[in-house]
């Protein structure tokens, strides 16, 4: 019988010292595994001596109850352990505010170039582009701009060779768009145009959107109309507008468009350096050398165009003063529109 008791006592003080759910399972397997210790004692019951052996299988399956019993208490305290120990590592500190990505916006220009477009769009003008760095040709000789013209000091151009240039003005895709197209023509020509030029009111890169239009009998008046529409959806419905003369190699008659201050309404102050007006566009009826260049019949045909600066019509809208700020990306700028 001692032997019994000692085996309980052993394994109860193996038991003690068992911190995990392993070596829980290494002491099962020690005791009651089918090469176990008590198991052991189990098979052995044939050779006690018949008297004794109900008695001391009795015993033996005693502790072999108790042992199992106390693996079972050590398992269930263990694997509670285990979970809690779980749930504090993988806690989460709802509290914590969470990463946020911040919204992006349009910027000025684009937003402004839109409502551009969507105004023409909806007066029934089609969209064209052209390309930015242009040839020679496009942007000054088929637009009546001969070479060593005195008429190219009007544009700083940044020539990429004696042939190609980067586009000076959108007025190229005029050109572009009739030599592939027959009138009717009623188009507007976004985009990006390039200028050596650089101080408050100019950057070597703006924007500018282009418009004209071909057909059998445009007249000035057209333009007038068109312009008119324009700047009256654009800066509202009782904005003033004036035509004054102007030049252009590519125009005949030329006008330079004001629309009366928006600032002091006419009066006269520091924007409109106190004239009253504000240049926002140039425009006139195309040159018959414009389309004898692309093989119209100027006897047939006749047209308007009309371009003007994206960023000055935004510096307006929004009375920006510096045009550099649209091009520095501070935030605290951009995030104002
Ligand atoms: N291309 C001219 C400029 O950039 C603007 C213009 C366009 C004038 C069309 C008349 C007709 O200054």
């Amino acid at each position: 019988m001692d032997d019994v008791t000692a085996l309980k006592d052993s394994f109860l003080s193996e038991a003690q010292s068992a911190a995990s759910l392993p070596e829980i399972q290494q002491l099962r397997v020690k005791y009651l595994g089918k090469k176990g210790l008590v198991t052991a004692k189990l098979k052995a019951l044939s050779n006690v001596v018949p008297e004794m052996r109900p008695a001391y299988g009795k015993a033996v399956n005693e502790v072999k109850n108790s042992i199992e019993e106390e693996i079972g208490k050590l398992e269930s305290l263990l694997k509670q352990a285990d979970h809690k120990k779980r749930v504090v590592a993988e806690a989460l500190d709802i509290t914590l505010p969470g990463k946020y990505t911040p919204f992006g916006r349009e910027h000025p220009i684009n937003k402004i170039l839109g409502e551009i477009t969507d105004i023409f769009v909806s007066m029934g003008f089609e969209i064209e582009e052209g390309p930015e760095v242009e040839l020679d040709y496009y942007n000054f000789e088929a637009l009546n701009i001969p070479k060593n013209h005195p008429a190219r000091d009007m544009q700083d151009t940044f020539y990429i060779s004696d042939d190609v240039v980067m586009r000076t003005h959108t007025s190229p895709v005029q050109v572009r768009v009739m030599e592939k197209r027959k009138p009717p023509l009623k188009i507007i020509a976004p985009g990006k145009v390039y200028r050596c030029d650089a101080d408050i009111s100019h950057t070597p890169m703006f924007h500018q959107v282009e418009g004209f239009m071909v057909d059998t009998d445009i007249a000035f008046s057209d333009l007038k109309g068109v312009l008119e529409a324009f700047i009256h959806s654009m800066f509202g419905a009782g904005t003033p507008v004036r035509f004054r003369p102007s030049f252009f190699p590519f125009t005949e008659p030329s006008a330079e468009v004001d629309i009366g201050c928006i600032f002091c309404s006419g009066k006269g102050c520091r924007v409109c350096k106190t004239t009253g007006w504000l240049e926002i566009l140039g425009a006139g009826i195309i040159n018959p050398k414009v389309f004898e260049m692309v093989g119209y019949d100027p006897e047939v045909y006749t047209g308007f165009a009309f371009g003007m600066g994206v960023e000055r019509i935004t510096m307006l809208k929004y009375s920006i003063d510096d045009i550099r700020l649209f091009f520095e990306n501070d935030l605290r700028f951009l995030k104002q529109f």
